[in-house]
């Protein structure tokens, strides 16, 4: 089996800079060599063409989103994310901010149905009339599903990308009152952490593919935000109580043994709020075990 790799350095969706650096910092981690080992053939697309922000340090978030670069950006990874399905590839895209996956699970989904799990502690599942910050990474999931710009919901292919039924939160901790009644409407399966918490995640992550049991391919969405800041506090909007070490180990792992895993993100590392690139070396830690690297 085949990975290609495709970097999407944009950090057009929310205001801290930094997360631009999140497929540098992931490379250097040995993201590559480490797949390798695992007897994969890698090939490293390097980055989908994102243009320079216009500013320096942090902005208080505004009226501008950034909507229209955004969105031509996420149709270049779209097109990358649909000519590596079809060359047998499995995509593995690094972020960026979350706003990549409106062009990753468009794509991968172009040309047959995939399963979605996204795992945040967000919903990104706010539109522009419900967001509290304007940030374009809080929308994707609904512009997924359809709602919210029509810009975005248009992109890649009209209209909805995934039906609702075929998507999975993991992970939610930090919902915004609109979002969340929004979401609860939505027919989206939503797995909080005090479901992890008293279920287990094993129980969880099995549940989540029951969903899956007809489709061939899921996308796995993981936003480094659904670890535990203590864990991964390269984030750029933490939220205590997330995953452990081990639990996003095991939900990999569960996911690895499925054998459905058609192509994967990881995004909102963000290096200058991170120590010593730790998030990073987290993320590829959880991504050779979601590709199948096992201890016995
Ligand atoms: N709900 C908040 C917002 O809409 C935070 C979203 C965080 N999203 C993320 N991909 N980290 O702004
Ligand atoms: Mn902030
Ligand atoms: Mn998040
Ligand atoms: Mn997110």
């Amino acid at each position: 089996k085949k990975i290609r790799i495709i970097g999407v350095p944009m950090d057009f969706g929310q205001h801290h800079r930094g997360v631009d650096m999140g497929p540098a910092a992931l490379r250097y981690s040995g993201l590559a060599s480490e797949l390798r080992g695992l007897g994969y053939e890698v090939e490293d697309s390097g980055d989908v063409l994102v243009p320079v922000r216009d500013q320096g340090p942090d902005t208080e978030p505004g009226p501008k989103n950034y909507v229209s670069e955004i969105t031509r950006v996420c149709q270049r990874v779209y097109d990358a994310g649909k000519q590596a399905i079809k060359e047998n590839y499995i995509p593995l895209f690094l972020g960026g901010d979350h706003s990549i996956a409106m062009g990753t699970v468009g794509g991968v989904s172009h040309d047959g149905p995939t399963g979605l799990i996204w795992m945040d502690a967000h919903g990104d599942f706010n539109t522009s009339e419900t967001s509290p910050s304007g940030n374009v990474h809080g929308m994707p999931l609904a512009a997924l599903i359809g709602e919210g710009e029509s810009s975005l919901v248009n992109m890649g292919r009209n209209g909805a990308k995934v039906d609702p039924d075929q998507v999975v939160l993991m992970g939610i901790r930090d919902l915004d009152t609109k979002e969340r009644n929004r979401l609860k409407q939505s027919g989206i399966t939503v797995y909080t952490m005090r479901d992890i918490d008293e279920q287990g995640i094993s129980a969880v992550t099995h549940k989540a593919l029951m969903k899956f049991v007809h489709m061939k391919n899921i996308h796995i969405s993981v936003d480094m935000d659904v670890m535990d800041p203590a864990e991964a506090p390269g984030v750029g909007t933490p939220v205590p109580g997330g995953l452990t070490y081990r639990e996003a180990h095991l939900f990999m792992e569960i996911i690895a043994d499925s054998h459905k895993l058609a192509s994967m993100d990881i995004v909102e590392i963000n290096p200058i709020l991170d120590q010593a690139n730790r998030t990073a070396r987290l993320a590829v830690d959880l991504t050779v075990s979601a590709l199948g690297k096992r201890i016995y």
